[in-house]
Protein backbone atom coordinates (compact mmCIF):
# COMPACT_ATOMS: atom_id res chain seq x y z
CA UNK A 1 0.00 0.00 0.00
CA UNK A 2 1.30 3.76 -0.80
CA UNK A 3 1.82 6.02 1.77
CA UNK A 4 1.40 9.13 -0.08
CA UNK A 5 -0.99 11.45 2.27
CA UNK A 6 -3.66 13.60 1.02
CA UNK A 7 -2.30 16.06 3.07
CA UNK A 8 0.82 15.86 1.41
CA UNK A 9 -0.10 15.43 -2.27
CA UNK A 10 -0.81 18.47 -3.94
CA UNK A 11 -0.53 17.01 -7.97
CA UNK A 12 -3.34 15.70 -9.74
CA UNK A 13 -2.17 12.35 -10.80
CA UNK A 14 -2.62 11.17 -14.29
CA UNK A 15 -2.49 7.44 -15.27
CA UNK A 16 -2.02 5.86 -18.76
CA UNK A 17 -2.96 2.37 -18.64
CA UNK A 18 -3.91 -0.92 -20.42
CA UNK A 19 -2.52 -4.16 -20.09
CA UNK A 20 -3.30 -4.58 -23.73
CA UNK A 21 0.30 -3.95 -25.38
CA UNK A 22 0.67 -1.34 -28.57
CA UNK A 23 -3.06 0.70 -27.67
CA UNK A 24 -1.55 4.29 -27.49
CA UNK A 25 -0.39 4.56 -24.15
CA UNK A 26 2.17 6.39 -24.74
CA UNK A 27 1.10 8.69 -27.43
CA UNK A 28 -1.68 9.32 -25.27
CA UNK A 29 0.25 10.33 -22.51
CA UNK A 30 2.87 12.48 -24.47
CA UNK A 31 0.24 14.58 -26.28
CA UNK A 32 -1.70 15.08 -22.75
CA UNK A 33 1.76 16.29 -21.36
CA UNK A 34 2.61 18.56 -23.78
CA UNK A 35 -0.75 19.87 -23.94
CA UNK A 36 -0.37 20.49 -20.54
CA UNK A 37 2.81 22.55 -20.59
CA UNK A 38 1.44 24.40 -22.94
CA UNK A 39 -1.43 25.37 -21.28
CA UNK A 40 1.24 27.18 -18.72
CA UNK A 41 1.27 23.95 -15.83
CA UNK A 42 4.23 22.20 -14.06
CA UNK A 43 4.10 18.74 -15.15
CA UNK A 44 6.35 16.16 -14.03
CA UNK A 45 6.54 12.61 -15.79
CA UNK A 46 6.97 9.19 -14.89
CA UNK A 47 7.83 6.69 -17.14
CA UNK A 48 7.50 2.70 -15.73
CA UNK A 49 7.91 0.82 -18.86
CA UNK A 50 10.94 -0.25 -17.39
CA UNK A 51 11.39 -2.57 -20.65
CA UNK A 52 10.96 -0.33 -23.48
CA UNK A 53 11.07 2.86 -21.89
CA UNK A 54 9.58 4.39 -25.29
CA UNK A 55 7.80 7.47 -23.25
CA UNK A 56 11.18 8.60 -21.89
CA UNK A 57 12.71 8.63 -25.34
CA UNK A 58 10.17 10.24 -26.46
CA UNK A 59 11.14 13.39 -24.06
CA UNK A 60 14.78 12.66 -24.77
CA UNK A 61 14.37 13.13 -28.31
CA UNK A 62 12.36 16.24 -27.53
CA UNK A 63 15.16 17.61 -25.36
CA UNK A 64 17.46 16.83 -28.09
CA UNK A 65 15.38 18.22 -30.94
CA UNK A 66 14.67 21.40 -28.81
CA UNK A 67 18.15 22.18 -29.02
CA UNK A 68 20.08 21.23 -32.64
CA UNK A 69 17.37 23.22 -33.66
CA UNK A 70 16.98 26.04 -31.28
CA UNK A 71 13.50 26.11 -30.74
CA UNK A 72 12.17 26.21 -27.46
CA UNK A 73 9.74 23.11 -26.77
CA UNK A 74 8.15 22.90 -23.32
CA UNK A 75 9.82 20.19 -21.00
CA UNK A 76 8.39 17.92 -18.24
CA UNK A 77 10.44 17.03 -15.20
CA UNK A 78 10.65 13.63 -16.22
CA UNK A 79 11.91 10.70 -13.85
CA UNK A 80 12.38 6.89 -14.55
CA UNK A 81 12.09 4.05 -11.92
CA UNK A 82 14.85 1.75 -11.82
CA UNK A 83 14.28 -2.06 -12.46
CA UNK A 84 15.37 -4.07 -9.40
CA UNK A 85 17.41 -6.89 -9.96
CA UNK A 86 17.45 -8.39 -6.10
CA UNK A 87 16.88 -12.30 -6.28
CA UNK A 88 14.01 -12.36 -4.35
CA UNK A 89 10.67 -11.07 -5.46
CA UNK A 90 9.54 -9.08 -2.44
CA UNK A 91 12.68 -7.34 -2.23
CA UNK A 92 12.47 -6.83 -6.13
CA UNK A 93 9.21 -4.94 -5.55
CA UNK A 94 10.18 -3.53 -2.23
CA UNK A 95 12.79 -1.66 -3.66
CA UNK A 96 10.95 -0.26 -6.73
CA UNK A 97 8.05 0.65 -4.80
CA UNK A 98 10.53 2.74 -2.64
CA UNK A 99 12.01 4.42 -5.15
CA UNK A 100 8.68 5.03 -6.88
CA UNK A 101 7.36 7.08 -3.53
CA UNK A 102 10.50 8.58 -3.47
CA UNK A 103 10.00 10.52 -6.65
CA UNK A 104 6.21 11.01 -6.17
CA UNK A 105 7.45 12.45 -2.51
CA UNK A 106 9.87 15.03 -4.57
CA UNK A 107 7.76 16.17 -7.28
CA UNK A 108 4.35 16.45 -5.91
CA UNK A 109 4.63 19.39 -4.58
CA UNK A 110 6.58 21.51 -7.32
CA UNK A 111 4.26 20.28 -10.18
CA UNK A 112 0.49 20.89 -10.56
CA UNK A 113 0.05 17.43 -12.47
CA UNK A 114 2.27 13.98 -12.32
CA UNK A 115 1.87 12.11 -15.79
CA UNK A 116 2.61 8.22 -15.46
CA UNK A 117 2.71 5.88 -18.71
CA UNK A 118 2.55 2.04 -17.77
CA UNK A 119 3.86 -0.86 -19.37
CA UNK A 120 1.71 -2.80 -21.31
CA UNK A 121 2.15 -5.88 -19.17
CA UNK A 122 0.73 -6.45 -15.45
CA UNK A 123 3.12 -5.85 -12.76
CA UNK A 124 3.33 -4.82 -9.13
CA UNK A 125 4.78 -1.29 -10.45
CA UNK A 126 2.03 -0.79 -12.49
CA UNK A 127 -0.53 -2.01 -10.15
CA UNK A 128 0.60 0.82 -7.75
CA UNK A 129 0.62 3.33 -9.93
CA UNK A 130 -2.68 2.66 -10.99
CA UNK A 131 -3.72 2.80 -7.54
CA UNK A 132 -2.18 6.53 -6.79
CA UNK A 133 -4.41 7.60 -10.26
CA UNK A 134 -6.67 10.56 -10.22
CA UNK A 135 -7.55 10.26 -13.56
CA UNK A 136 -6.74 7.03 -15.68
CA UNK A 137 -6.80 7.11 -19.06
CA UNK A 138 -7.45 3.66 -20.89
CA UNK A 139 -6.28 4.08 -24.72
CA UNK A 140 -7.91 1.19 -26.52
CA UNK A 141 -7.69 0.12 -30.29
CA UNK A 142 -10.99 -0.19 -31.76
CA UNK A 143 -11.36 -3.84 -32.06
CA UNK A 144 -13.12 -6.66 -29.70
CA UNK A 145 -9.59 -8.26 -29.22
CA UNK A 146 -8.87 -5.55 -27.11
CA UNK A 147 -11.69 -5.05 -25.69
CA UNK A 148 -11.60 -8.34 -24.86
CA UNK A 149 -8.82 -7.10 -22.00
CA UNK A 150 -11.52 -5.08 -20.37
CA UNK A 151 -14.59 -7.15 -20.56
CA UNK A 152 -16.11 -10.49 -22.23
CA UNK A 153 -19.03 -9.89 -24.81
CA UNK A 154 -22.34 -12.32 -24.97
CA UNK A 155 -21.64 -13.07 -28.82
CA UNK A 156 -25.61 -12.17 -29.40
CA UNK A 157 -26.34 -9.60 -27.00
CA UNK A 158 -23.13 -7.56 -27.41
CA UNK A 159 -23.56 -7.21 -23.68
CA UNK A 160 -20.70 -7.95 -20.94
CA UNK A 161 -20.98 -11.14 -19.36
CA UNK A 162 -17.65 -11.47 -17.10
CA UNK A 163 -15.26 -8.23 -16.44
CA UNK A 164 -11.63 -9.21 -17.61
CA UNK A 165 -8.29 -9.31 -15.28
CA UNK A 166 -7.45 -5.43 -16.64
CA UNK A 167 -10.74 -4.45 -15.21
CA UNK A 168 -10.59 -6.00 -12.08
CA UNK A 169 -7.01 -4.71 -11.42
CA UNK A 170 -8.57 -1.51 -11.87
CA UNK A 171 -11.47 -2.55 -9.44
CA UNK A 172 -8.79 -3.35 -6.86
CA UNK A 173 -6.52 -0.17 -7.51
CA UNK A 174 -9.84 1.80 -7.23
CA UNK A 175 -10.44 0.20 -3.51
CA UNK A 176 -7.24 0.29 -2.30
CA UNK A 177 -6.98 4.05 -3.10
CA UNK A 178 -9.88 4.42 -1.40
CA UNK A 179 -8.81 2.81 2.17
CA UNK A 180 -5.67 4.66 1.37
CA UNK A 181 -6.50 8.35 1.60
CA UNK A 182 -10.33 7.76 0.95
CA UNK A 183 -9.58 9.33 -2.80
CA UNK A 184 -11.58 8.33 -6.16
CA UNK A 185 -10.29 7.37 -9.41
CA UNK A 186 -11.90 9.21 -12.48
CA UNK A 187 -11.58 6.33 -15.14
CA UNK A 188 -11.81 7.20 -18.35
CA UNK A 189 -11.82 4.71 -21.76
CA UNK A 190 -10.73 6.22 -25.50
CA UNK A 191 -11.07 4.47 -28.42
CA UNK A 192 -7.87 4.64 -30.22
CA UNK A 193 -6.66 4.72 -33.98
CA UNK A 194 -10.60 5.08 -34.86
CA UNK A 195 -11.14 5.02 -38.45
CA UNK A 196 -13.01 7.85 -41.00
CA UNK A 197 -15.18 4.67 -42.02
CA UNK A 198 -18.80 4.29 -39.95
CA UNK A 199 -18.93 0.85 -39.68
CA UNK A 200 -21.10 -1.34 -38.60
CA UNK A 201 -18.11 -2.72 -35.96
CA UNK A 202 -17.97 0.79 -34.62
CA UNK A 203 -21.40 1.10 -33.99
CA UNK A 204 -21.61 -2.31 -32.01
CA UNK A 205 -18.12 -1.10 -30.41
CA UNK A 206 -19.74 1.80 -29.04
CA UNK A 207 -23.12 -0.12 -27.62
CA UNK A 208 -20.68 -2.39 -25.73
CA UNK A 209 -18.25 -0.03 -24.26
CA UNK A 210 -21.74 1.76 -23.05
CA UNK A 211 -22.96 -1.22 -21.49
CA UNK A 212 -19.23 -1.64 -20.22
CA UNK A 213 -18.98 1.50 -18.88
CA UNK A 214 -21.99 1.05 -16.53
CA UNK A 215 -20.77 -1.87 -15.45
CA UNK A 216 -17.48 -0.47 -14.29
CA UNK A 217 -18.00 3.03 -13.52
CA UNK A 218 -16.03 4.65 -16.10
CA UNK A 219 -16.41 7.78 -18.74
CA UNK A 220 -16.14 7.06 -22.44
CA UNK A 221 -14.23 10.02 -24.02
CA UNK A 222 -14.58 11.02 -27.40
CA UNK A 223 -12.32 9.20 -29.97
CA UNK A 224 -8.81 9.79 -31.71
CA UNK A 225 -8.20 8.81 -35.55
CA UNK A 226 -5.77 7.01 -36.52
CA UNK A 227 -3.54 9.84 -38.20
CA UNK A 228 0.15 9.55 -39.68
CA UNK A 229 0.56 13.17 -37.54
CA UNK A 230 0.15 10.74 -34.18
CA UNK A 231 3.31 8.03 -34.95
CA UNK A 232 5.66 10.11 -37.40
CA UNK A 233 6.64 12.59 -34.82
CA UNK A 234 8.02 10.45 -32.71
CA UNK A 235 12.10 10.74 -33.54
CA UNK A 236 12.04 14.52 -33.50
CA UNK A 237 9.91 14.39 -29.75
CA UNK A 238 7.01 16.61 -31.25
CA UNK A 239 3.40 16.11 -31.00
CA UNK A 240 0.40 17.50 -33.17
CA UNK A 241 0.20 20.16 -30.67
CA UNK A 242 3.52 21.66 -31.13
CA UNK A 243 3.31 24.72 -33.30
CA UNK A 244 4.26 23.10 -36.62
CA UNK A 245 4.25 25.24 -39.14
CA UNK A 246 7.02 27.35 -37.73
CA UNK A 247 8.94 24.37 -36.24
CA UNK A 248 9.77 22.20 -38.92
CA UNK A 249 12.20 23.38 -41.90
CA UNK A 250 9.26 22.10 -44.14
CA UNK A 251 6.04 23.19 -43.01
CA UNK A 252 3.17 20.17 -43.17
CA UNK A 253 0.68 21.51 -41.10
CA UNK A 254 -2.78 20.57 -42.91
CA UNK A 255 -6.42 19.69 -42.10
CA UNK A 256 -5.66 16.32 -40.31
CA UNK A 257 -2.82 18.35 -38.30
CA UNK A 258 -5.57 20.43 -37.39
CA UNK A 259 -8.40 17.59 -36.63
CA UNK A 260 -5.89 15.81 -34.51
CA UNK A 261 -5.26 18.86 -32.65
CA UNK A 262 -8.84 19.35 -31.14
CA UNK A 263 -9.49 15.50 -30.62
CA UNK A 264 -6.33 16.10 -27.70
CA UNK A 265 -8.14 19.10 -26.62
CA UNK A 266 -11.16 17.24 -26.75
CA UNK A 267 -9.82 14.47 -24.91
CA UNK A 268 -8.21 16.82 -21.90
CA UNK A 269 -11.70 18.47 -21.74
CA UNK A 270 -13.55 15.19 -21.32
CA UNK A 271 -10.70 14.47 -18.45
CA UNK A 272 -12.29 17.08 -16.08
CA UNK A 273 -8.72 17.95 -14.85
CA UNK A 274 -8.91 20.33 -11.74
CA UNK A 275 -7.68 22.93 -13.95
CA UNK A 276 -10.31 25.52 -12.56
CA UNK A 277 -8.83 24.79 -9.22
CA UNK A 278 -5.22 25.18 -9.80
CA UNK A 279 -6.14 28.88 -11.53
CA UNK A 280 -7.96 29.32 -8.34
CA UNK A 281 -4.96 28.09 -6.09
CA UNK A 282 -2.82 30.33 -8.50
CA UNK A 283 -4.58 33.61 -8.19
CA UNK A 284 -4.88 33.07 -4.24
CA UNK A 285 -0.77 32.74 -4.54
CA UNK A 286 -0.58 35.69 -7.03
CA UNK A 287 -3.06 38.12 -4.74
CA UNK A 288 -1.17 37.25 -1.63
CA UNK A 289 2.19 38.23 -3.50
CA UNK A 290 0.81 41.45 -4.78
CA UNK A 291 -0.71 42.67 -1.45
CA UNK A 292 3.51 41.91 -0.16
CA UNK A 293 4.72 43.92 -3.10
CA UNK A 294 2.26 47.02 -1.54
CA UNK A 295 3.61 46.65 1.74
CA UNK A 296 6.67 49.38 2.59
CA UNK A 297 9.24 46.67 2.42
CA UNK A 298 10.04 46.69 6.25
CA UNK A 299 6.57 45.37 7.49
CA UNK A 300 6.92 42.18 4.64
CA UNK A 301 6.94 39.09 7.02
CA UNK A 302 6.18 41.17 10.36
N1 LIG B 1 -4.00 7.63 -33.12
C1 LIG B 1 -2.95 7.03 -33.71
N2 LIG B 1 -2.76 7.15 -35.04
C2 LIG B 1 -1.71 6.54 -35.64
N3 LIG B 1 -0.80 5.80 -35.00
C3 LIG B 1 -0.95 5.64 -33.67
C4 LIG B 1 -2.01 6.25 -32.95
N4 LIG B 1 -1.89 5.92 -31.65
C5 LIG B 1 -0.79 5.16 -31.55
N5 LIG B 1 -0.23 4.97 -32.75
C6 LIG B 1 0.94 4.12 -33.06
O1 LIG B 1 0.61 2.81 -32.55
C7 LIG B 1 1.75 2.19 -31.99
C8 LIG B 1 1.49 1.86 -30.51
O2 LIG B 1 1.31 3.09 -29.81
P1 LIG B 1 1.96 3.33 -28.38
O3 LIG B 1 3.40 2.96 -28.36
O4 LIG B 1 1.57 4.67 -27.94
O5 LIG B 1 1.14 2.22 -27.55
P2 LIG B 1 1.43 1.68 -26.09
O6 LIG B 1 0.11 1.30 -25.52
O7 LIG B 1 2.24 2.63 -25.33
O8 LIG B 1 2.27 0.37 -26.39
P3 LIG B 1 3.04 -0.56 -25.31
O9 LIG B 1 1.97 -1.36 -24.62
O10 LIG B 1 3.93 -1.41 -26.14
O11 LIG B 1 3.75 0.35 -24.37
C9 LIG B 1 2.91 3.15 -32.19
O12 LIG B 1 3.54 2.80 -33.39
C10 LIG B 1 2.22 4.52 -32.35
O13 LIG B 1 2.99 5.42 -33.12
MG1 LIG C 1 4.07 2.36 -24.28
Amino acid sequence: MFSVTKNQKQAHVIVCGNEKGGSGKTTTIMHLTVALLNAGYKVATLDLDTRQQSFSRYINNREIFSKRSNVNLSLPDHHTVKRDYSDYVSDRENNELLELLQVITDVQSKNDFILIDTPGHDGYLMRMAHSMADTLVTPMNDSYVDFDVLGQIDPDTGNVDTLSHYARTVREARRQRRIADGGLMDWIVVRNRLTQINSRNKEAMYKSLNNLSMQLGCRLAEGISERVVFRELFPKGLTALDDLENILSTPRTNASHLSARQEVRSLIASLKLPIDELAKKRQEARDAYLEKQTKPVDTIGM
